[in-house]
């Protein structure tokens, strides 16, 4: 054992990185086949724990776009739409099994890509993923019974767009419940972390999905607003900032287009006076700090009753000097690095406000890696209801502390917020259970526990954290007419 800040820390365990396959250029994957970008533009993707390059990646230019258009439209006129369902489904569990059998690949290129723990993309992201491609297969070829007494009918081409906190799961979120509607896809990456999605197309290559039914086109917004403003799309799906959620409301307004939209949040996390302490402290920890806070859900603003407060946050400060920040691929490391370059400023801009506001700021004092993106897990404390830090979502491992005596109060300031995401609430009553979670405005609600997700369960938000629903029933309901 070696002297440390933290007084003890392990030896380091890297997982192994030779057993992946990366080619030095990426293009298109558009109707079964790999193709050029027309103006032959690619830009690099990095790693942000070491700022080193992986591959080239295409950027598809609008002409891009409509070929992968036409290629989605004519499969689902030609192939999927006429294929039996339960055909459909054998394909889509087809691809799980093989997501399965990549599955080790997959988690180490998503970690190199995004700078997530090992740990995360090992045991979260992927299996999640996989289970969200078997979770779809099975209702493929039972959408009556889903919806009875109703016409099911598959909506046609739909364009998805997806952020960089979870790429392999936001592609498979997307993916999944189109394919078993009977849809078919164009989907686009984040420009920061397309290496997963790509990954997914040459699985869906070996799959023997027919050419067409899924399309994969990487580049950066305006490859993205290319599929939004593309006529011959039905539908259109995105999860990211709420900026471009609204500018894709606004153009889609005046077409047929359906939206689903999953934008941020600000979720609070409510610890009550006869809260399990322990249990909770690992809560917070595990509500704000996994994934870097690059998490829509995350539980960023904890509210903590009166009289147990004293008692949480040192708990917390002390819990949190443990956590172990660094290399994303070492398997003891907690909190890896920040997405981007841009990420970080912007969580860097958000922590000087914090302080210019007077708020109290806590920093655990670990090492950090001298190149890559890294910021060490922070929380603010004597922060007013009002104040930026508190109200605006920062996306990082940043998290404010209130206190509050009553419950009426706790539900008033943790509904105050444009976002309504998701929150936490902990408690040892039943009845304090429900009746918090009937009286706060979020999509989804934990109770002593935190960012826990199943396919089998709904989740999206409330006022701008978006509209629609994704996973379970209702996620297929959003792809059907
Ligand atoms: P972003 O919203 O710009 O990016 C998300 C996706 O949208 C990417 O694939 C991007 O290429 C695409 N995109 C960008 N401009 C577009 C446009 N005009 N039309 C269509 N597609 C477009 O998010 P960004 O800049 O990466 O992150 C900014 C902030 O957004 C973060 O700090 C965080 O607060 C929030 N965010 C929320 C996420 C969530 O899960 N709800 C995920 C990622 C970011
Ligand atoms: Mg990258």
């Amino acid at each position: 054992m070696t002297e440390s800040n933290n007084n003890w820390e392990y030896a380091p365990s890297l997982e192994g990185t030779s057993h992946i396959q990366l080619k030095e250029k990426y293009d298109l994957f558009i109707d079964g086949k790999w193709v050029k970008p027309s103006n032959n533009r690619y830009f690099d993707t990095i790693n942000p724990s070491n700022e080193e390059k992986l591959a080239e990646i295409a950027w598809a230019s609008d002409a891009d776009v409509d070929l992968a258009v036409k290629a989605a439209r004519k499969a689902y006129v030609e192939v999927w739409s006429k294929m039996k369902a339960s055909e459909r489904a054998k394909y889509i569990f087809r691809i799980a099994r093989l997501m399965q059998e990549h599955a080790r690949e997959l988690a180490v290129i998503e970690t190199l890509d995004g700078g997530k723990p090992i740990r995360e993309s090992r045991d979260i992201d992927v299996p999640l993923a996989c289970n969200h491609f078997f979770y779809y297969a099975g209702w493929a070829d039972k959408l009556q019974d889903a919806f009875p007494n109703r016409m099911i009918q598959s909506l046609g081409v739909a364009g998805q767009i997806i952020p960089w906190n979870f790429p392999l799961l936001m592609a498979a979120w997307k993916i999944a419940p189109a394919l078993a509607a009977g849809n078919t896809v164009v989907l686009k990456p984040a420009e920061t972390t397309s290496l997963t999605a790509l990954k997914l197309a040459e699985i869906i290559e070996q799959s023997g999905l027919p050419a067409g039914v899924v399309n994969i086109i990487t580049g950066h917004g305006d490859t993205g607003a290319a599929i939004v403003n593309h006529p011959d799309i039905d539908k259109i799906a995105f999860t990211g900032s709420t900026a471009v959620g609204k500018l894709i409301q606004k153009s889609v307004i005046v077409t047929a287009k359906r939206v689903s939209l999953e934008l941020g949040g600000k979720s609070a996390n409510i610890i009550l006076e006869d809260a399990p302490i322990d249990q909770a402290v690992e809560g917070i920890v595990n509500g704000i700090f996994f994934n870097q806070g690059h998490v829509c859900c995350a539980g960023s603003r904890l509210y903590v009753q009166e009289s147990i407060a004293e008692e949480v946050v040192r708990k917390l400060k002390q819990r949190m000097q443990s956590l172990y920040v660094g290399n994303p691929l070492d398997k003891n490391t907690d909190v890896g690095a920040i997405n981007s370059k841009e990420q970080l400023s912007t969580i860097e801009k958000y922590i000087n406000i914090g302080i210019n506001e007077g708020a109290d700021m806590f920093q655990v004092e670990c090492e950090i890696p001298s190149k890559g993106f890294y910021c060490r897990p922070t929380i603010f404390t004597n922060v007013a209801q009002s104040s930026v830090i508190s109200q605006e979502e920062i996306f990082g491992p940043v998290l404010t502390i209130q206190t509050f005596r009553t419950i009426d109060e706790v539900i008033q300031k943790a509904n105050n917020s444009p976002y309504g995401l998701a929150a936490g609430v902990w408690t040892d009553k039943g009845s304090r259970i429900f009746n918090l979670t009937s009286k706060l405005r979020a999509g989804v609600i934990w109770a002593n526990t935190y960012n826990k997700f199943d396919p089998a369960s709904p989740f999206g938000g409330y006022k701008e954290s978006g509209f629609g629903r994704e996973g379970g029933l209702h996620g297929l309901e959003a792809y059907l007419k």
